[in-house]
Parts: structure tokens; C-alpha cells; sequence
């Protein structure tokens, strides 16, 4: 059956670029004479039936704005029967057959949910943690890597005035991607990321040696899902702090990195995605998320990327570690 009418959601943690896309989204729509809708909340605005018709000139002025204006949750309810069936019955009073799910991890595993409940969705990858399988990056990672960037380059500041050593918290979830970007582009000392299982022992150690080779002060990056997140190693620092000799400053940078407004790079990827999203819906390509790979559009089934996580590229790691000295 023709697809007519399409519903476009943010879901998830919400990230720099979501605006652009759902701009893309709905304005290919109009574009190829669908009528497009905006789901308030996320996925409990799916479930409780909060669309808002959205025309070409409804997404205008919001390419440059970080966050979503459409809202985003993460919705439980999703998850049970009851919530997938409402969410079903709302759309079809509203006569929408298509969906747009733009969001990260979780927001893709529902969109999973609802494909395999016969619903036509295409998944936009969209997180910053850019931990999503089907796509090299992610909507929002690129600019969350950057603000987190500009805070270290401005605790270096004041690190190398004081000669002092900080650690500094990057956002992420399980996936270390973020610290390993800032990581390599600040040119820390030390990076901790969940992927390899550091131990503190091992942060007081590039921090020796980065003393020992004359360096006045450090910057360590640490990944919050790591096994010791930054106030795991500050509160290990202190307990041993005589013996390890090293005061460490702490800042976490928490949700500063998500509230940016989206690069270039953010914006034009959120573009391409946002539009690709409506145009694979109407081509009959369903049940897919669409991604960058290797610098082109791409689809990937949903049910390879629902309830996986994108492993870092080991090359990163390696070069991280080579280039710490
Ligand atoms: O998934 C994006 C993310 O920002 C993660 O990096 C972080 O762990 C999480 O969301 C925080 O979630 P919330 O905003 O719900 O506290």
C-alpha cells in the first residue's frame, strides 16, 4: 500500500543535528507529496498519539539549533505489549503508515520492535556517543567530541599554570568512542575508556612517566562507563595519595557535550540522513536504519543493529597509546 502520510520522532538522549534532520525529513516529504506529522515526546508521544502536522515552513530556522523541538523521552512503555499496540492503533487513526525513528541505540531496538509488528520505520542513526552499528558516525558525535575538546584545551590552560594533573569526564554510555576522539585530538596523557580494562595503577603510571619525560602538568580522559569512571580513579588517587604523589583536579563534563549547536559536519550528515530516512520509506525499504559507511548513504537491517553496540576501532586505541609519550 502507497505510503501517504509519515511520522517523524527524536528518541533518545537527544543530540546536536536532530533538528536538521527532522527539517530533511519532513521537507523530502513534502517534497514527494506525503503529508508529514511530528511526534511530540518520542515514543510516548507515539503511544499517547501527540502528532503535530509539520509543512516545509514549520521546520524553518532550526538547522542551527542543538537539542530537538520536537522533545524526546525514554520511554519504558515501548517496551511492553500494551505500549507497542497503542502506539500502533494511534497511528493508524491518524492513517500513518510511515515512521522515521531518529535516536541512538535503544530508539533503534524500538524501531526494531515496531518493524517486526509489520509498521514501515526506517531508523536515522543519532547519538553522540556514536556507539550505533550500520554507520562509521553517528548524528551528534562529531560536535559533542568538539565541545568536549574545547573544555580540555581550556582546562590545559589552567593545568599547565598550576602544573597540576585533571581528569576529565567525557559522556559515552558502555562505548569509549568520545574519550578516545578528545583523547587523541587534546593530546592527553592518559586515556580510560570501558573497552580495555585500566586500572588506576596504570592512569599513575602515564602519569609518571609523562612527569619523567619533563611534562609539567596532565590531562586524563576518562570515559564515564569505564570500569573506574573519573570519581573511581579521583577517590583511588586519594586514598593513595602519598604513595602515587599526584593531586588530581576532577571535572566532569556531563550534559554540556549534548546541549551544542550542531556543526557543519553534523548538520549536512543529519541533511543527508534525515532526507534518505523518507525517500528509502517511499521506495519500499523498510525495517532498515540509514547511515554514513565509508562516506556514502547506507542502509542497514534493523535487526542487525537493535540491541548490539559498535566495538571502537582498535587502529584509535593503538594510535592513542603510540602517540601519549
Ligand atoms: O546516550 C547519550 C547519553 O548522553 C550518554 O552518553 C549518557 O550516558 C546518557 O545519554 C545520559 O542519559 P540521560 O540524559 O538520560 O541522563
Amino acid at each position: 500500500m502507497k505510503i501517504k502520510r509519515v511520522a517523524v520522532l527524536t528518541s533518545g538522549g537527544d543530540a546536536p543535528g536532530m533538528n536538521a534532520a527532522v527539517r530533511a525529513a519532513v521537507r523530502t516529504g513534502a517534497a514527494l507529496g506525503v503529508e508529514m506529522f511530528g511526534v511530540r515526546h518520542g515514543y510516548s508521544g507515539l503511544v499517547n498519539g501527540e502528532f503535530v502536522p509539520l509543512g516545509p515552513r514549520d521546520v524553518g530556522g532550526i538547522v542551527q539549533r542543538g537539542g530537538t523541538f520536537l522533545g524526546t523521552t525514554r520511554c519504558l512503555e515501548l517496551k511492553t505489549e500494551t505500549g507497542q499496540c497503542r502506539a500502533l492503533q494511534q497511528m493508524d487513526e491518524y492513517g500513518i503508515t510511515g515512521l522515521v525513528v531518529i535516536g541512538g541505540n535503544g530508539s533503534q531496538s524500538g524501531a526494531h520492535i515496531l518493524s517486526r509488528r509489520g509498521l514501515a520505520v526506517v531508523g536515522v542513526a543519532s547519538t553522540i556517543d556514536n556507539d550505533l552499528l550500520g554507520t562509521d558516525v553517528t548524528i551528534g558525535a562529531t560536535t559533542a567530541a568538539d565541545i568536549a575538546l574545547e573544555a580540555i584545551d581550556r582546562l590545559r590552560v589552567t593545568a599547565a599554570s598550576h602544573e597540576r594533573a585533571f581528569l576529565v569526564e567525557v559522556m559515552g554510555r558502555k562505548c569509549g568512542y568520545l574519550a578516545l576522539m578528545v583523547g587523541i585530538a587534546g593530546g592527553v596523557e592518559s586515556i580510560v575508556i570501558p573497552e580495555i580494562d585500566v586500572d588506576p595503577e596504570d592512569v599513575a603510571r602515564d602519569l609518571r612517566q609523562a612527569s619523567e619525560r619533563g611534562k609539567s602538568h596532565a590531562i586524563v580522559v576518562v570515559a564515564e562507563g569505564a570500569r573506574y569512571d573519573a570519581e573511581g580513579l579521583a577517590a583511588y588517587f586519594k586514598a593513595h595519595q602519598e604513595r602515587l604523589g599526584f593531586d588530581l583536579r576532577l571535572t566532569r563534563l556531563g550534559h554540556i557535550q549534548r546541549g551544542g549547536s550542531p556543526g557543519v559536519f553534523d548538520r549536512i550528515l543529519a541533511t543527508q540522513l534525515g532526507a534518505a530516512a523518507v525517500q528509502n520509506l517511499l521506495q519500499g525499504y523498510h525495517g532498515v536504519l540509514v547511515g554514513w559507511v565509508g562516506g556514502q548513504v547506507r542502509r542497514t537491517p534493523l535487526g542487525e543493529v537493535a540491541n548490539q553496540s559498535k566495538p571502537v576501532d582498535p587502529q584509535l586505541i593503538e594510535l592513542a597509546r603510540m602517540l601519549a609519550t
